[in-house]
């Protein structure tokens, strides 16, 4: 039986470095591509040690040639899973320095944007399979991180057009929508004091930040048979954060 060959962007850290251990565990053979090589060979050595089959490849998803010539040479992988992308800190609209605003839609919208373009063909041809984006609650509800909440807004409409358009050529195309996950991202802006972990539990009914492990799991749930006929969804991993947060702070409701 050959292998199914899976592809992770961003998998040297947090999100992707957990989906690629995951799918990896599950018997995928896993690409892990990231701008960052010394994260994505520690990604690809913990694989190894747990008896996977993984590789690295350099990938800066913003530079369309760095996609091409990836596209180019990875193989006919039957998944793609695009977790590579940045955070931002709170600022309001005319104080957000656009440098950072450019870069934040370069990576985390265009990044999808020109994946999704180079993989979906070659996912068809492969006999079908899977993409993945990575949206967030703040591509649900409006927060203020001027450029980030926008372009996970964005990636949940790609992520629906990218469903309709590839669905009749057998790639599914579905984004998860996670709440807080504690990643070493998430851990330096907390660390910075950009964060407030109190804020973030109380608002989360299941009363715990996300671990990177709860996304992976949702998504090895996206790329399976389990899945087969769901498309264009934003899935939400969020302990309840979605409905928690307009529950908890209702006008009018008595708390006890
Ligand atoms: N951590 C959270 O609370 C949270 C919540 C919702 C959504 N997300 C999203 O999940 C995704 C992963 O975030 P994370 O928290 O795991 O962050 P992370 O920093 O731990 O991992 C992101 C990875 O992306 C890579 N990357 C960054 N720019 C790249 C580029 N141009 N080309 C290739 N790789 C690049 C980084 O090197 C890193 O390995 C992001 O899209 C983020 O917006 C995170």
């Amino acid at each position: 039986m050959t292998q199914r060959i899976s592809l992770v962007t961003g998998g040297a850290s947090g999100i992707g470095r957990a989906t690629a251990l995951r799918l990896a565990a599950a018997g995928d053979s896993v690409i892990v591509a990231d701008i960052n090589a010394e994260g994505g060979a520690e990604t690809v050595r913990r694989i190894h040690d747990a008896g996977g089959i993984a590789r690295f490849e350099h990938l800066n998803v913003a530079d369309e040639a760095s996609v091409a010539s990836l596209a180019g040479r990875a193989g006919p992988i039957r998944n793609l899973i695009n977790c590579a992308g940045i955070l931002q800190n709170a600022n309001r609209v005319e104080d957000m320095d656009l440098g950072e605003h450019d870069r934040v839609w370069a990576i985390n919208y265009r990044g999808t944007y020109l994946c999704c373009r180079a993989w979906g063909g070659i996912i068809a041809e492969a006999g079908g399979g899977c993409i993945v984006n990575i949206g967030s609650i703040a591509g649900k509800r409006m927060f203020p991180v001027p450029a980030y909440s926008p372009s996970k807004m964005a990636i949940h409409g790609l992520t629906e057009e990218l469903a309709a358009d590839l669905g009749p050529r057998g790639v599914r195309v579905n984004a998860i929508a996670p709440g807080f996950v504690l990643t070493e991202a998430l851990q330096a802006r907390i660390d910075a004091g950009e964060r407030d972990t109190s804020v973030m539990e109380a608002q989360t009914p299941l009363g715990r930040l996300m671990r990177p492990e709860d996304i992976a799991n949702g998504i090895h749930f996206l790329c399976s048979d389990a899945a087969a006929m769901i498309t264009g969804i934003v899935l939400p991993i969020d302990g309840g954060w979605l409905a928690g947060v307009t529950y908890y702070s209702y006008a009018g409701l008595k708390k006890n």
